[in-house]
């Protein structure tokens, strides 16, 4: 390095400065110093010297008076850092582990290139003149493959523009660069030379504080990898307090997941909202990926993500339990949302207890106050249910609160209500806020326009426009009028199609017929279970696209016998009866079933898989075509396993899982192997059509029949009936909406231990198609009288299932 030093002591320094002031004072002569005092004074006051002094003070004075102006407009009025994090996935970018460092050289130019990029599409957009930068925080691997990228962005806004910037339009500016790209309907689009998958762009509000402290350098910051699957890495993590936050950025090898255990979470039990621990299936704190939050002592608990970021955001002081959350409200006439309410300490995590209370007041006795959230809607509270996500009052009426995917406004009809907000939740909860506007009480609505039952109004001709403008459909329910009250019955359209239309329940009355309507793409027809039956109904036949799957031609052997007394009341299966039926065997032993989607997806039960040692795909076999035990047609290695992420190991609620075959099977093996057909979320199976459940588990509750355990060698089969949920409902508790009950009363037909993830099937009609209605789930025992096994409702998770296999 090219530097000088020099060193000297006080001493040294004092000596020059001496010198220098006795040289100054030799080359003057001396003089008094009150004469000197005197002539200055007398000299001031001569005529042009006070000009100059005047001068010079209006020159001063109106210096400072500008800056001052200066300082108040443009200082003040300062810019505030807007802060968003992100992920693309990168489609054609293979990951390599350089990656996994930031310093490599690797990391740095594919991120200088994404940074290019970022840069590139925000400043031609209208946001260009607030843009400042992209940061890419971390490169990761992606079961789906490429490399997902983090990164993190920022706006600079005037501070009274700051709204102006929104996570929302900030990505729908990416997703409209890759939608303009978008070729082939292909997933991937292209920005600028970047291919990337448009339906991983995800853009979030952050804080500047995770911003800072999730860069490198920051004071808790930590990056452990696991780098086999298996590897148990352990964190210890002690944050330092006083409002730290801490992250951990958990990372695993390609083709594994992470898997979180938290075994003991000691953090001081109050009711503050800064001790928190948020877990997120990202490696930056994105909102949208949380997998979890706590505050206050948590239980032990697994958690399960493909990538994972750990954010312990502890505060250190206790007062912060106060809240400002009350205040007195104006709103304004005709001037739309003009403000808004916030949640206690948003936008951190809603604590569990508190209290707000809000006095609205509107100009005139005419408006009413509307309140317009994001993700969160108020319902009237059912006396006899506890409110779990916020507690409301509004002018002594009772709502509850609850998270929902759309946009909601809430109108309150009178001119100054009070809203008491309590929060009502044994855990931390995501904050909301809520804008406030008033609206005119006799016309919620401007003319022509129809108004949703999410509150929100939509121009009349977005009705029944097969479009969802309401966001919750509500703009096109009753489109052919289901006439709920009247008396004729409701309209045949919205009989038993699963969702109750009308406010008294009359379309869902007494369904035993199943429905009659389908939904092609933009109209409805009226016909019962139209997927698939062979005959196109909608125009653009959309109803027979993708039909492949459950028709099994099954052949009788010679000599083959049916043996009453397997499954439990089971009995033995014929060759090809069941082609979708696939054995699932771990470690050799056979321990689940699974069933056939596609030629290289298998679908079964979340709870096959929820055990650590269970998780690893490489430790299972998917055993096809297969009746009798060890004599499959084929066997397949699975290459991953999606468990849903809302998997509920204590509930067994979403109990599905997608397995992904490292290879398809070969079309060869076809119909012995084949599909089963995925109902459509109103399908209901003929009347008098069967619905079978299969496996090869245990015949009998415990196991045994006869004192000894045995598993039967050929493929059992037991018929049973679909129970309602009500009826569901009087046998087990809880039970969700994503479960389904099938049995006989006496018990004597049900599946059992060993038969888990595998298939119950219906048939659509005589000689129809075999739709899953149902994934072997759990039980009371087996085979018990009026106990009922519980099953997966397939029909309820056909989007997530066609999401991954699409
Ligand atoms: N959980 C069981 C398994 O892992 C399935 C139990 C089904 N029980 C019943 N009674 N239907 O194999």
């Amino acid at each position: 390095a090219d530097v000088s030093v020099e060193v000297a002591t006080v001493d040294h320094t004092l000596q020059k400065v001496r010198r220098k002031y006795h040289h100054t004072r030799h080359c003057r002569k001396r003089r008094s110093p009150k004469k000197r005092f005197e002539e200055l004074w007398s000299g001031l006051w001569t005529y042009p010297y006070l000009v100059v002094v005047v001068v010079t003070a209006v020159v001063f004075a109106v210096v400072v008076t500008v800056w001052a102006l200066l300082w108040v407009f443009t200082c003040r009025e300062s810019n505030n850092g807007v802060y968003f994090a992100g992920m693309i996935r990168v489609a054609n970018e293979e990951f390599i582990p350089e990656y996994r460092h930031a310093d490599s050289t690797e990391f740095l130019s594919l991120a200088k290139k994404i940074e290019l990029v970022l840069s590139n599409v925000y400043k031609g957009s209208s946001v260009a003149k607030l843009y400042k930068q992209a940061v890419i925080s971390d490169l990761s691997n992606n079961n789906l493959g490429g490399v997902l990228v983090h990164f993190w962005m920022v706006f600079e806004v005037p501070q009274l523009k700051s709204p102006a910037v929104r996570e929302e339009w900030v990505g729908a500016i990416l997703r409209d660069s890759v939608l303009t790209s978008l070729q082939n309907r292909t997933s991937v689009g292209y920005l600028l030379d970047l291919p990337v998958d448009i339906e991983s762009i995800l853009i979030n509000a952050a804080q500047r504080s995770d911003y800072t402290s999730t860069s490198s350098g920051s004071e808790c910051l930590d990056k452990p990898y696991a780098p086999l699957p298996g590897t148990s890495v352990p964190l210890e993590l002690d944050p330092p307090g006083g409002g730290v936050s801490c992250h951990i950025k958990l990372t695993s090898a390609p083709g594994s997941v992470v898997r979180l255990t938290i075994s003991s979470f000691l953090i001081q039990p109050s009711d503050c909202v800064g001790d928190a621990l948020t877990v997120y299936d990202s490696l930056l704190p994105m909102s949208a990926r949380t997998l979890r939050a706590w505050s206050g002592t948590c239980s032990m608990s697994d958690l399960l993500s493909t990538n994972a970021l750990c954010k312990c955001s502890f505060s250190g002081a206790d007062d912060v339990c106060v809240s400002a959350c009350s205040s007195h409200v104006e709103t304004q006439e005709g001037a739309g949302y003009t403000g808004h309410i916030y949640s206690p300490f948003h936008p951190s995590l809603l604590p569990t207890k508190c209290i707000c209370t809000w006095l609205f007041g509107t100009p005139s006795p005419s408006l009413g106050v509307s309140l317009k959230f994001h993700n969160y809607v108020l319902r009237p509270k059912d006396p006899n249910a506890h409110c779990t996500h916020g507690w409301w009052k509004v002018n002594d009426h009772m709502f509850c609160g609850s998270y929902v995917g759309y946009s909601t406004v809430f109108r309150i009809s009178h001119p100054s209500p009070e809203v008491e907000f309590r929060c009502s939740s044994r855990q931390a909860q995501m904050p909301f806020q809520a804008a406030y506007g008033s609206y005119n009480l006799s016309q919620p609505c401007d003319q022509g326009h129809f108004l949703c039952s999410t509150g929100f109004c939509v121009e009349r001709h977005q009705r029944c426009d097969g479009l969802d403008d309401c966001q919750d459909e509500s703009d096109e329910h009753f489109c052919c009028t289901a006439s709920c009250g009247g008396p004729s019955p409701p309209h045949p359209l919205y009989v038993c199609d699963g969702h109750s239309d009308c406010s008294n329940g009359r379309d869902e009355l007494n369904c035993t017929q199943g429905t009659l309507r389908w939904d092609c793409v933009g109209t409805c027809i009226l016909k019962k279970n139209a997927r698939c039956d062979g005959v196109p109904d909608c125009q653009d036949r959309s109803d027979e696209e993708d039909c492949g799957c459950g028709l099994p031609s099954p052949v009788r052997k010679v000599g083959s016998f049916s043996n009453l007394d397997r499954i439990v009341g089971g009995s033995n299966s014929l060759e090809g009866e069941w082609p979708w039926q696939v054995g699932l065997l771990f470690s050799g032993n056979l321990y689940c079933g699974a069933s056939v989607l596609s030629a290289d997806w298998l679908i079964s039960a979340a709870h096959c898989f929820s055990k650590e040692r269970l998780a690893d795909p490489r430790s299972w076999r998917a055993h096809l075509g297969m009746l009798t035990r060890g004599e499959a047609r084929h066997v397949a290695e699975i290459q991953h396993v999606v468990v849903h992420e809302f998997y509920d190991a204590s509930t067994f609620d979403y109990d599905v899982a997608l397995l992904r075959l490292r290879r398809p099977w070969p079309a060869s093996l076809a119909p012995l192997v084949q599909p089963v057909c995925l109902p459509t979320p109103s399908f209901t199976p003929g009347p008098l059509r069967p619905c079978w459940v299969t496996g090869w588990g245990y015949r009998s509750e415990g196991g045994s029949k006869g004192g000894s355990k045995v598993l039967p060698a050929v493929l059992q089969k037991a018929q049973v009936s679909l129970l309602s949920p009500s009826e569901c409902k009087k046998r087990f508790h809880p039970v969700t909406a994503r479960m389904l009950c099938a049995g006989v009363p006496s018990g004597a037909q049900d599946a059992c231990n060993g038969d888990s993830g595998g298939p119950l099937a219906c048939q659509a009609s005589a000689g129809g198609r075999w739709f899953l209605m149902g994934i072997v789930s759990w039980g009371s025992g087996c085979g018990r009288p009026r106990l009922p096994g519980v099953y997966t409702r397939v029909s309820k998770l056909t989007s997530w299932i066609h999401q991954h296999i699409t």
